[in-house]
């Protein structure tokens, strides 16, 4: 049976042609650390890392490099900002879209005294606005939100966020989970005080790598909260002040950084634009087919406007899981059910405690297989 992968909001599948060769490039015939030797090995590998932090800077517009921090990924770069800058007492305004990439740090720093918001959200997932500005108050330490709901596609108008954020002097960071690679994101237009990011989602590149670019007037307010050696600076046992070292404690991911530096040149030779455009039109094609069968709620929007290739659909008739369940069974089609952590989205749709059947698609999908996709909805709907 043919396999069709259709859960490209968890990770992307396949990632950039050649990924895995460039990595065990890097490992098989380099394989050494950054800022630590003075041999020709070590400066390679360092012009690897500044490459990409080059690449990542033309893809989001940024143009200080130093302030491109690499983490794991979207989670631990969330957990950097929330946990490194909130302190007891001050406040955050999120939205009720959030991921537990989010809303699980912040609910941990709850406990240590911090308090927070939700701003409300529609049964399409779109954010009321003019819930916003109601909720500052003068702790309000920081706004996070995601650019696009990991449930149902949904985009938040982050532009307008940005700005009521910035009449109001409050620090606003983005979850670019679900729209990094996929859309451009212009960071200093937007005047987004963080972006987090992910490698392995829509910037097709390897799981484990991922980071944040970091404003420095944000970067100033941030505990690291991981500390440690960086190569630089030794003669001192506090963190240094310089970045990206203060936020890069301990041997990096440099495989991983380096897969990423091939899936960024793959996108930047492909063009956002074209991969949009060919997203766009395997979404219209999904919705088309699926939007007149009775038995079935598009979660979200449920149109082509103001989203992203991600659909969440719940079957009416029948057990969400037990769909998911089937379509890899029966048709070898592979979604994501459940809450797709992010039970506050889920309480905004109207979808909890049931949840959804999410398609999420790529660039490398095709027409064809969107058909069988629908066709597998149709007969199990
Ligand atoms: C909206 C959103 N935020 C955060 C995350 C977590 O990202 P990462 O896997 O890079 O930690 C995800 C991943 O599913 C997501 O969709």
């Amino acid at each position: 049976m043919e396999t069709i992968y259709l859960d490209n909001g968890a990770t992307s599948f396949p990632k950039a042609p050649g990924l895995g060769q460039a990595m065990a490039d890097y490992l098989d015939n380099n394989g050494v650390n950054i800022n630590r030797g003075s041999y020709q090995a070590a400066a390679s590998a360092a012009n690897g890392v500044l490459e990409t932090r080059e690449l990542l800077g033309e893809l989001f517009h940024y143009r200080k490099e130093s302030h491109i921090i690499f983490s794991a990924g979207v989670t631990q770069s969330l957990n950097l900002i929330i946990k490194g800058l909130l302190k007891p007492g001050d406040h955050c305004i999120v939205s009720a879209m959030e991921h537990n990439g989010v809303m699980r740090p912040l609910v941990q720093m709850a406990a240590k005294g911090v308090t927070f918001d939700r701003v409300p959200c529609d049964r399409r997932g779109r954010l009321v606005l003019t819930g916003l500005e109601e909720l500052f108050r003068p702790n309000t330490k920081l706004v996070v939100m995601l650019h696009a709901s990991n449930v149902c596609g949904t985009l938040m108008p982050i532009a307008k966020v940005a700005k009521i954020c910035r009449e109001k002097a409050v620090p606003f960071v983005l979850d670019a989970a679900q729209t990094a690679g996929h859309i451009d994101i212009n960071m200093e237009e937007l005047g987004l005080a963080a972006l987090c990011f992910p490698g392995h989602k829509g910037l097709m590149g390897p799981g484990g790598i991922g980071g944040m670019i970091v404003t420095p007037s944000l970067a100033a307010e941030l505990e690291p909260l991981v500390a440690g050696g960086t190569g630089s600076h030794s003669e001192s046992e506090e963190m240094p002040p310089e970045l990206p070292e203060r936020f890069e404690a301990g041997t990096m991911n440099i495989a991983g950084i380096f897969g990423l530096r091939h899936s960024l040149q793959f996108i930047k030779n492909q063009s956002l634009e074209a991969i949009h455009h060919k997203e766009m039109i395997l979404t219209a094609c999904f919705l088309d087919g699926v939007k007149r069968m009775d038995s079935i709620r598009i979660v979200g929007e449920p149109g082509m406007a103001n989203r992203m290739a991600v659909v969440s659909l719940d079957f009416l008739n029948r057990d969400n899981s037990e769909v998911a369940f089937q379509l890899a069974e029966q048709y070898g089609i592979m979604t994501r059910s459940g809450l797709q952590c992010a039970p506050s989205a889920h309480k905004s749709l109207g979808t909890f405690p049931q949840g959804t059947v999410r398609f999420s698609f790529s660039y490398f999908n095709t027409e064809e297989q969107i058909d069988k996709a629908v066709e597998a909805v149709r007969a199990l709907a």
